[in-house]
């Protein structure tokens, strides 16, 4: 599987929003590998177009000088929070802008690109050409819009509409291409009145420097959205033209491109399908699109005017990145928006890694110290009450390996919380410190530790994906480190041995004491 997430604007510094979708996507990159699947993670940073250069002359520097700076902000991020990608994105790379080159040469051969004079309205915030479609109801241009000029402008244009009678049909007839479902009925409308028209694809010089050269027609930039979308083949090798890239063959393998409701409609749902329609590749080359919700604050939309922006960084250095992956990927479902909140962030890590899988862990892991010398024994016959709970954990797999399937982590920690919450539930049915007293008892004792630690080891493959550095850590104290290179198929009852001797245990998921002062 190729995983893709939106390229980042290099025009501020990244926000809540921007970590959800990295940290989310890192997720399902390593629950691919949790499944032994070949998986290639790509990310990275769209550093062209009107806005980075209005913003680096506001601050008195170059675009290039002003990109490297935000760029290192987000690669910075995505270190300190665990994101780890395999092939970086960066749209000033030469190499991208030799093949974006490539593919607009290719399309104007085919004669899908023309020149022509354009007279209307332009957004300068968008970066877009407007339609009377995009009037409001009293027939004016909206806030959203930002500042609206009218112009009078030659351009190069993509026969968009060329493609829009494919693309309706190739959608209707797949249900698996936008997910989550519930998607598809807004592109369709969308697509719909789109009918008729094509896309501009370049900005003149005069009006903008900062962007991709049009190879034919040197006195013009690439439109920024053509450029940015065709980072997802470009550093995939597409084209074959730089020998220190993947090979596109082996890396466009089930394409799926993670991003923002807001950027569905039209850049990916419409232009980017096709783009590569017209660039001849295939129904059955097509990517998916997993288009994830928005955080908001209290409802709003986060904004730099409004000051409700949420730092990431801050709060990695505040609760810790193990709460901040946690939080992210378990407070929001796949597709809905989400509200952002402090007190949950703290609350969820609170309950259910400190308390909760805390409170298995120190059971199973010090208790085994205390009672069995951290020697770790089931003894059979066992009790109901032992099946049930392996049983609980096979349906908790099962819960959490569909809802992965389906991209859906926050179902998959729920599933695996569940069955945490039923350890806890029989350790204290079983009560082994009770038991410990009595001599007679000692073997039951070890046979509950056991079901214990064995339900660690599950929850540290299972929570891996998630939390890499904490699951690595329970692994040692497993001592078991081994079972992080374990595949899903190779969870099974049985992963510690009758006579395995285990680590001394300290504490992975210490509880969060809230500071006086939050971000
Ligand atoms: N540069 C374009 C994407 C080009 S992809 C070929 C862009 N950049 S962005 O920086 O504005 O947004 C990057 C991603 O972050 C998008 O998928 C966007 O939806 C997502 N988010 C931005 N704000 C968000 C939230 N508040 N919540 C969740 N994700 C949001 O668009």
């Amino acid at each position: 599987m190729l995983l893709t997430t939106a390229i980042d604007y290099t025009n501020g510094s990244p926000h809540i929003g921007h970590a959800y979708e990295k940290i989310i996507t890192d997720v399902l990159a390593r629950y691919q590998r949790l499944l032994g699947m070949p998986v290639y993670f790509l990310t990275g940073v769209d550093q062209h177009g009107q806005k980075v250069e209005q913003t680096a002359a506001k601050e008195g520097v170059s675009p290039e000088e002003y990109v490297e700076k935000v760029t290192a902000r987000f690669s910075a991020l995505w270190a300190k929070t665990g994101v780890h990608y395999d092939g970086w994105a960066a749209t000033t790379d030469p190499r991208h802008k030799r093949c974006v080159q490539n593919i607009l040469t290719t399309l104007k051969d085919n004669g899908q690109l023309y020149k022509k004079i354009y007279h209307g309205f332009y957004s300068v915030r968008q970066e877009q050409f407007l339609t009377d479609r995009d009037r409001d109801e009293q027939g004016n241009f909206g806030p959203e819009w930002g500042e609206v000029n009218e112009i009078k402008e030659e351009n190069w244009y993509f026969k968009l509409s060329e493609h829009t009678a494919w693309l309706q049909g190739f959608l209707e007839k797949s249900d698996e291409v936008i997910l989550p479902h519930f998607r598809k009925a807004e592109l369709m409308n969308a697509l719909a009145k789109n009918d008729g028209i094509d896309l501009c694809i370049s900005r003149p010089k005069d009006r903008l420097q900062w962007g991709i050269e049009i190879p034919f027609d040197t006195e013009f930039v690439t439109y920024v959205w053509f450029d940015a979308l065709i980072n997802y083949i470009s550093f995939a090798g597409y084209g074959g033209e730089s020998a220190d890239l993947p090979d596109f063959a082996t890396t466009w393998i089930d394409p799926v491109h993670v991003i923002g409701k807001d950027i569905m409609v039209p850049a990916h749902g419409i232009y980017w399908f096709c783009m590569l329609h017209a660039m001849g590749f295939s129904d059955e080359q097509m990517p998916r699109l997993l288009v994830h919700g928005w955080w908001n604050i209290r409802g709003d939309k986060m904004s730099k005017s409004l000051g409700n922006v949420v730092d990431p960084n801050l709060l990695a250095d505040t609760f810790g990145v193990d709460a901040l992956r946690y939080y992210l990927s378990r407070d929001i479902t796949m597709g809905k928006d989400s509200d952002f909140d402090i007190e949950r962030l703290v609350m969820l890590f609170n309950t259910e890694l400190a308390n909760e899988l805390g409170n298995l862990c120190n059971r199973a892991l010090n208790m085994s110290q205390r009672f069995t010398a951290g020697v770790l024994h089931c003894y059979l016959p066992l009790t109901e009450e032992d099946i049930a709970l392996q049983q609980s954990l096979v349906e908790s797999i099962n819960l959490y390996r569909d809802a992965m399937d389906h991209f859906d982590v926050s179902k998959a920690l729920e599933a695996l919380n569940r069955h945490v919450v039923n350890c806890n539930i029989y350790a204290e049915r079983m009560k082994p410190w009770e038991m410990n007293k009595d001599p007679e008892k000692k073997s039951r004792v070890a046979t509950v530790l056991y079901h214990l630690a064995e339900s660690v080891a599950h929850c540290a493959v299972l929570l891996s994906p998630v939390l890499p550095d904490a699951a690595a850590k329970l692994a040692e104290q497993l001592n078991r480190t081994d079972l992080m290179s374990l595949t899903l198929d190779q969870l099974s009852w049985g992963l510690l041995a009758n006579d395995h001797q285990i680590n001394l245990p300290s504490p992975v998921f210490p509880r969060i004491v809230v500071p006086a002062a939050t971000p």
